[in-house]
Formats: C-alpha cells, sequence, structure tokens
C-alpha cells in the first residue's frame, strides 16, 4: 500500500500521538497487520474475532457456511443472546456504570446505569412473554428517540423476537405497508414525540395505518404514556407500565442461533417498495461491537455520541446494540440539532462532556451555515474540549464541511471517522480508524480490516486504482444482509446480479480509489436512490406514491445537489387534466407535497413540481432521466436530444411554479 504518497500531500491530517500510542489500532501497520491476517486465513479471522468479542452460550464449531450462498450463514451452530451481551455481562463489574444518559426535546436529564437497563429491560420482555408470541414473530416500533426505544428493541431481543423499528417520521401509510409486510402482531408505540419544542402525534398514526386496512397479524399494541394525558385504550392496547407492573426485574434470556434474525429494517430500492433487509444475530452483534470498538476506539470511559434516530440502521449498530455491547456510556438526544437553537449539539457535547461525537453532513452542514450568522452557535462559543474522535456518516462530506468539522468542532486535535456503510452492510465497510489512518477531507479511506471492498466495472471485472467503477465487497462478511423478507429472488438480483457474475455483493454506489494511496472517495449512487439529508429515498417510491393521487397521470422524480440537503426532490408531473395556470399550479403542488408527505412520510415531500403535458421519452417510451436532472439543475441541454419523441415538452418542464 502506497500510504507515504498520500501522507505527502498537503491535505492530510495524521492522528495525534497520544491517541494513537492507546488506540485499539495504534499505526498503518497494525491495520496492514490486521488486513493480512483475514487475507491470509478469512474464515480464521472472524471466528477469532467472534470468539474473543462475544459470549456464546453455545460456542459455534463452523465460521462461515456457503452451501446455500449468496445466502450465507455464519458461526451457524452457535448460540448466543444479544440482549445478554448488550447488558448481562457487564453486571459484575459496572453494574453501577451509566449506560444511558438520555437529553429530551426540552433539556430534561434522565440517566440509567447498566443495572437499571437491565431491570427495565427483564420487565418489559417478561411482559412481551404474556402476549403470547412466538420465537421469531414480528414486532414493528414506533417510538420517540429515548430510552424506551432501546428498553424495547433489548427487550426483543432477549426473547427472541424480531423487531422492526419505524423511523417516526414515517407516515400511516408507511407503517400499514410495513406492518403488512413483517406480518407484524405486535406494534408498540408512544402517544406523542416531542421534537423541536412540537408534540407530534405517533398513536394516532398507528390508529390510521390500522384502519388503512390490511394489518390482521396484528393482534396487540403497547402503548407508551409519556405526556400523562389521559387516553382511552381500546381492547387490544397495554399501557407499557401496566404491562410492566408487578413484572420480575430479571428475565432469563431465550439463547437463539446465531442466524436468528435479529431485525428487519426497511430501506428504499430502486424500484417497488421499500425492501425488509433482515440481519442476523451473531455476525451482526460482532460486527456492532468490533466496529464500536476499532473505528471510534471505545473506552471504558468515553462518552459515545451517535446523533441518529433508532428509525435507521445507524441508530441501531451505533445506539442500541454496538455502544452497550461495549459496556460504553452514551448520549441519547430525543431532539433536533437546530431546537431551541442550532448551538445545541454543542451545547450537549458540552454538558455531558462527550468524547466520542457522531453525525450526518447535513446536520453539520445546516450548522455551519446558522453559526455563519450567530456567533452564540458557534461551537467556538462552546468548551467542546472533552472530545477526541469525530465521526460521520449517511452522505459524502465534502472537504469544506470536513475541514469546518476538524477546525471548529474538533479544534484540529480530533480525527474524523467518514465512515461508509448501508442498512444492508450491518456496520461500517470503509472508515478510517482513528488511531492510524492519516485523513484526506472527502474520503473515506480505507477498508475496514477483513472487509473485502473493491471497485470493478460492469462486467465484474477489477478496475485499475484510478479509475471510476462500481463498489463492490468480494466475499460474504459476518454483518451482511441475510435476505430481504418474503423477497429472496429480489435479495440475489439486486446484491449479487448475474451481470456481475453471481458472486460479488453490489453496494450500488460509484466509487474510485485514489491511483496512488488507494483511498477510496465514494461517487453516489448508480441507482434510482436519492440521498436526502442523509435520508435514503427511492425515486420510484415517490412516483408511485405521486401517481396515486386522482389527479396525476405520471411524475418522474429526479435529485438536485443541494448544499444543505445533499440533494433535494424535483418532481415532474402530468396531470390528467390540462397543464395548470400558475395559480392552480400553486395549489395543486402543495396538495401533492402534503399527500406525498402522508403516502410516504415528510422527510418524502417533492421540494419543486413542475408541470408538462407530458414526460421527455425516447420513441420506445423511456423517460429520459438524465435530461430531466438537467432540466432540474437549470443546465444548459447539451444531450443529443434527437431520438426524442416529443421535444417541445422541454420547453414547458423548464418553467418553475
Ligand atoms: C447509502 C446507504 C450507513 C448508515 C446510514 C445510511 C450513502 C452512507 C456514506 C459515506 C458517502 C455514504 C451511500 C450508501 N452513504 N455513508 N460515508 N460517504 N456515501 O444508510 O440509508 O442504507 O444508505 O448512503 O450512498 O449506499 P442507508
Amino acid at each position: 500500500m502506497a500510504i507515504e504518497s498520500v501522507m505527502h500531500e498537503n491535505r492530510v491530517f495524521n492522528p495525534p500521538k497520544t491517541l494513537s500510542e492507546n488506540a485499539y489500532v495504534k499505526n498503518l501497520e497494525e491495520y496492514q497487520q490486521l488486513c493480512d491476517a483475514a487475507e491470509a486465513d478469512y474464515e480464521g479471522y472472524w471466528g477469532n474475532l467472534a470468539k474473543n468479542l462475544i459470549e456464546w452460550k453455545k460456542p459455534f464449531t463452523k465460521i462461515l457456511n456457503e452451501d446455500d450462498a449468496p445466502f450465507y450463514k455464519w458461526f451457524d451452530d452457535g448460540e448466543l443472546n444479544v440482549s445478554y451481551n448488550c447488558i448481562d455481562r457487564h453486571l459484575p463489574n459496572k453494574k453501577d456504570k451509566v449506560a444511558i444518559i438520555f437529553e429530551s426535546d426540552d433539556g430534561q436529564t434522565t440517566e440509567v446505569t447498566y443495572q437499571e437497563l437491565y431491570e427495565k429491560v427483564c420487565q418489559f420482555a417478561n411482559g412481551l412473554k404474556t402476549l403470547n408470541l412466538n420465537l421469531g414473530d414480528r414486532v414493528i416500533i414506533y417510538l420517540p428517540m429515548g430510552i424506551e426505544a432501546v428498553v424495547a428493541m433489548q427487550a426483543c431481543a432477549r426473547i427472541g423476537l424480531t423487531h422492526s423499528v419505524v423511523f417516526g417520521g414515517f407516515s400511516a401509510k408507511s407503517i400499514q405497508e410495513r406492518v403488512i409486510d413483517a406480518g407484524a402482531k405486535l406494534i408498540i408505540t408512544a402517544d406523542y414525540q416531542n421534537r423541536g419544542g412540537k408534540e407530534l402525534p405517533l398513536k394516532t398514526a398507528v390508529d390510521d395505518a390500522i384502519l388503512l386496512g390490511g394489518c390482521d397479524s396484528v393482534e396487540k399494541v403497547i402503548v407508551l404514556n409519556r405526556t400523562g394525558k389521559e387516553a382511552a385504550l381500546k381492547e387490544n392496547e397495554i399501557d407499557w407500565h401496566e404491562l410492566c407492573k408487578n413484572q420480575k426485574e430479571e428475565c432469563e434470556p431465550v439463547w437463539v442461533n446465531a442466524e436468528h434474525p435479529l431485525f428487519l429494517l426497511y430501506t428504499s430500492g430502486s424500484t417497488g417498495k421499500p425492501k425488509g433487509v433482515q440481519h442476523s444475530s451473531g455476525g451482526y452483534l460482532l460486527h456492532a461491537i468490533n466496529t464500536t470498538k476499532w473505528t471510534f476506539d471505545l473506552k471504558d470511559d468515553d462518552i459515545f455520541w451517535c446523533t441518529a434516530d433508532v428509525g435507521w440502521i445507524t441508530g441501531h449498530t451505533y445506539v442500541a446494540y454496538g455502544p452497550l455491547a461495549l459496556g460504553g456510556t452514551q448520549i441519547i438526544f430525543e431532539g433536533v440539532p437546530t431546537f431551541p437553537n442550532a448551538g445545541r449539539f454543542w451545547e450537549i457535547v458540552q454538558k455531558y462532556k462527550a468524547t466520542i461525537f457522531y453525525t450526518a453532513p447535513t446536520a453539520i452542514r445546516a450548522l455551519i451555515k446558522a453559526s455563519e450568522s450567530d456567533e452564540a452557535v458557534h461551537p467556538k462559543s462552546f468548551n467542546l474540549s472533552s472530545l477526541r474522535i469525530l465521526g460521520t456518516v449517511g452522505e459524502p462530506i465534502n472537504p469544506e464541511a470536513w475541514m469546518w468539522y476538524y477546525e471548529n468542532v474538533g479544534s484540529s486535535k480530533c480525527p474524523i471517522a467518514d465512515t461508509f456503510w448501508q442498512t444492508e452492510t450491518g456496520g461500517h465497510v470503509i472508515t478510517p480508524l482513528p488511531g492510524s489512518t492519516p485523513l484526506v477531507p472527502g474520503s473515506c479511506t480505507l477498508p475496514f480490516p477483513g472487509i473485502a471492498i473493491d471497485v470493478v466495472d460492469e462486467t465484474g471485472q477489477n478496475l485499475e486504482w484510478g479509475q471510476g467503477g462500481l463498489l463492490v465487497i468480494k466475499k460474504p462478511w459476518p454483518s451482511m444482509i441475510r435476505t430481504i423478507w418474503g423477497d429472496p429472488e429480489r435479495f440475489k438480483n439486486s446484491y449479487f446480479p448475474n451481470e456481475l457474475g453471481g458472486k460479488l455483493y453490489l453496494a450500488g454506489d460509484g466509487a474510485v480509489r485514489d491511483a496512488e494511496s488507494g483511498y477510496f472517495t465514494i461517487m453516489g449512487r448508480i441507482d434510482d436512490v436519492l440521498n436526502v439529508s442523509g435520508h435514503r429515498l427511492g425515486t420510484m417510491e415517490i412516483e408511485s406514491a405521486l401517481v396515486a393521487n386522482d389527479l396525476v397521470a405520471e411524475a418522474a422524480v429526479v435529485g438536485r445537489p443541494h448544499d444543505v440537503k445533499g440533494e433535494s426532490i424535483i418532481a415532474f408531473v402530468v396531470l390528467k387534466s390540462d397543464r395548470p395556470n400558475p395559480e392552480k399550479a400553486t395549489e395543486i403542488v402543495n396538495e401533492l407535497r402534503a399527500w406525498v408527505g402522508n403516502e410516504i412520510g415528510p422527510i418524502a415531500k417533492p421540494d419543486e413540481i413542475r408541470f408538462g403535458d407530458n414526460l421527455p421519452k425516447t420513441r420506445s417510451g423511456k423517460i429520459m432521466r438524465r435530461l430531466l436532472r438537467s432540466i432540474a439543475k437549470d443546465e444548459e441541454i447539451t444531450a443529443d436530444i434527437s431520438t426524442l419523441e416529443n421535444p417541445a415538452i422541454l420547453d414547458q418542464l423548464k418553467q418553475k411554479v
């Protein structure tokens, strides 16, 4: 590896010496040794980690089972319990250590120790046991960020129920779709969530989801009353606290097979409805632990803060599982970065002396903007000296935002881990390790040790460093997606396409390796998946939502670069009626935005909608999205439009409402 060549460039930031000396992975030689160990004996490498990092009830004898590839199995005759590994095993030595520091939207602090967390999880798990559920039954969790969300997930894990967390910003329709797809027997929700000073209802969305129909699998709904407001519960609804009352504070974990599905998490693809990404217990937990350890160098006295909501994979791996499995102390925050002002993140870091801080580039960019006009919310107005490691996730971080983060939040002494990964990978797959990797702003640097990342062309052939291509993972890894719930064919076709030979995992991103250093830079999705404020949305999904509206005949959705959100959503719509006049157009835009908000959730509302009598299509009827992307950016159209069926409509689509 020619890392030296990177180090000679100006914009290379080396790890601070004291951090390196004490880090789990201390330098590039140690990093390389880990990679070499995996190369030399792939199964042995993962097997050793799994033995050392997880407490098994029944040790595994086989590491990787490829009999049914690409449906790989890891450690598949081993038995464990994820909740036991996250909580019980810390009790002998750290029962009084704080596990979670919770800060509510309105600034109240609640702390729970490992012993207290254990009791809460056990009581809730014992409550769940009274509900006639069986091993592997699916449970939808629709809760605000908070201790209870973690308790609910951990309690499911404790008794072998498979949870599927639905982000609190998703609509009733989205809940309904997930309930039906997962065949969920139970929904766990709360009356309200608080965000940005507002009280937002959750339970009513669950009610509406059930009213939409088809949710016959649901037997019970557990409701957490957070506001103290009286609410009548229906016959099949149970108050969270009633359920836990008189339950014992201990609960024997249910030991499950390593391949037992710990959770489903729905995420968007380029086609069709969101897919239920199925994760395992053993392999997933292994990578959650190992990445939290090496990427964040999490030590006993750290205060870890990952700002992600448990509704996303980041909130699973780096809130609900990883930090707990390592016996760490973490902050959980209910609110939003801009309430009561854009200094909130820095205030929380200062208040609880966070040492590791992990957030999304879109949040950083929003806070840069806010601090430009208001010095009081600038990170320099806070004491952030406790910080030692920073991280980002969810989208590429532009070098300018990286530098601002590095200098102003990390005082030029904290390495930034730009972690590339996906819902499907379970944990980091490309990332710097803070004690060992020289950093280059805008690059997620090198593969996590053991993960066989590469860049190939459309036929699956290796590309030279310096050439852009498709990001792939060449060998199965423990925390990989196991299948798409209920759709194994889609799993195979989406991730192990025949075009690439059927053996390479296709991430769906474009990437290039630096010609000299081999450092990776992610070039964005190669499919019709948008990344809006770090949220993944399929253009097809938004198009389907639009055409479900009675007014709409046809719709095409594209992304347009946005300096804070990464991408914004632009929809081109053909109405069943004539193209609207300007006044009518504004009215319809408002109606359609609200409609998409109801169909999917507010995060999917188009930022802009334009109308045409038709969409630009080739003579064979294919929508020319490339053209739409140029129009959305107000670019001069240089592409060849001679194959276009109806060039006249381009002028219509250039017009803003
Ligand atoms: C997609 C996965 C991983 C947890 C949150 C998102 C993009 C993610 C990075 C990064 C550039 C990134 C990719 C990826 N992405 N991290 N560090 N640099 N792009 O998980 O919702 O499954 O989205 O997010 O496009 O495929 P997700």
